[in-house]
């Protein structure tokens, strides 16, 4: 889902369209950064199949700072939306992707992107 949307957002970014119509995805993102703590809650470590790396549970305090992080980046950019301020909306859909990419480059097995 947080693929999905960062690709639209990536294309409201350069296109002449009105912020106006990320306001709703922007907004999506930012809640879902909210849940995040709670889909790798503790009783999660180890689950079958994750990608996720054992510092997600050993490290708890970079994890969460990683977190702290995409949720200030992604509420950045739900409120540039909500302002049809376009600047910001480009600078917070950069730092966003870069907290998806930092918080993978040190808990995610593949970190790709
Ligand atoms: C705070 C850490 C963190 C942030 C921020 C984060 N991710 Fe992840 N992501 C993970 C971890 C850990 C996994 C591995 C989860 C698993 O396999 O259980 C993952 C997995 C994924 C996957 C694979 C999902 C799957 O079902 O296999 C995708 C795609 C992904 N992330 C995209 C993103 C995008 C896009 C963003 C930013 C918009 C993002 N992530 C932000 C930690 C993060």
């Amino acid at each position: 889902m947080s693929v999905f949307t960062l690709a639209r957002l990536s294309s409201t970014a350069t296109a002449e369209a009105p912020l106006a119509q990320a306001a709703l995805p922007t907004k999506g993102l930012a809640r879902f950064a909210q849940a995040l703590p709670t889909l790798f809650a503790p009783e999660t470590a180890g689950i079958e199949g994750t990608e996720a790396l054992p510092a997600v549970w050993q490290d708890e305090e970079t994890f969460a700072a990683r977190i702290a992080d995409y949720q200030a980046a992604t509420a950045a950019l739900a409120d540039a939306a909500r302002s049809d301020n376009r600047e910001a909306f480009n600078t917070a859909l950069a730092s966003t992707k870069a907290a998806c990419q930092a918080c993978h480059n040190a808990f995610r097995a593949k970190p790709s992107g």
